[in-house]
C-alpha cells in the first residue's frame, strides 16, 4: 500500500503521516529528509526562500523506496508528482488560512513566504496539480486534533 500525503507547508502533513505510520506500521518518508541526503536540491531560490527541486529525480528516488517497501506513507508537498500507477492514495492536508497563518508564523516564515503559501492554500494548488495528474484523493482538514 502506498500512500502519499500532500498540502501546502505547515497544513499538516507530517502530523498526519506519522500517525498512519504508527497506527499502520507503515514506513514514514520525509521528503524534506531524502532531498538532504540523497542532495536533490538544486541550488536556493533567494527570492522565494525555497530549494529548487528536480522532481523527476525526485521521483526516481521515491520509486526506489516504494519498490523496497511494502507499506509506505510518504510525506512531501512534491508527492503527488510521482505517477499514478505508484501510488493507491491520496490524501492532501488542508486547514483554515486563520489557523495556517498562525502556524507559519510560530515557524518564524517571512511575510513573503507566508504571503505565498496561504495563495497556494487558497488556489489549493497541491490538491489540484494531484487530481490533474489523476490520483484518487481524500482530502484531511487539520484544524483540531483528528
Ligand atoms: N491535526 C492537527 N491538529 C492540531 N495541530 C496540528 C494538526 N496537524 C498539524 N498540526 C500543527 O501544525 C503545525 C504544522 O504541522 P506539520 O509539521 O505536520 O505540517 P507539514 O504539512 O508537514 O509542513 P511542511 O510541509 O513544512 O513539512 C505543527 O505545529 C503541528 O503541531
Ligand atoms: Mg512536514
Amino acid at each position: 500500500m502506498v500512500i502519499i500525503i500532500t498540502g501546502t507547508p505547515g497544513t499538516g502533513k507530517t502530523t498526519l503521516a506519522k500517525k498512519i505510520a504508527k497506527e499502520k506500521c507503515y514506513t514514514h518518508i520525509d521528503v524534506n529528509k531524502i532531498i538532504d541526503r540523497e542532495k536533490l536540491s538544486e541550488g536556493y531560490d533567494k527570492l522565494r526562500k525555497s530549494k529548487i527541486i528536480d522532481t523527476k529525480k525526485l521521483n526516481k528516488s521515491l520509486i526506489k523506496l516504494i519498490k523496497e517497501n511494502k507499506n509506505i506513507v510518504i510525506d512531501s508537498h512534491l508527492s503527488h508528482y510521482l505517477p499514478k500507477k505508484y501510488v493507491d492514495s491520496c490524501i492532501v492536508t488542508k486547514c483554515s488560512l486563520k489557523t495556517l497563518e498562525k502556524r507559519l508564523k510560530k515557524r518564524k516564515y517571512s511575510k513573503s513566504k507566508i504571503r505565498e503559501n496561504l495563495d497556494a492554500e487558497i488556489f489549493d494548488t497541491c490538491k489540484v496539480e494531484a487530481e490533474e495528474n489523476g490520483h484518487k484523493i481524500k482530502v484531511v482538514w487539520t484544524d483540531k486534533k483528528n
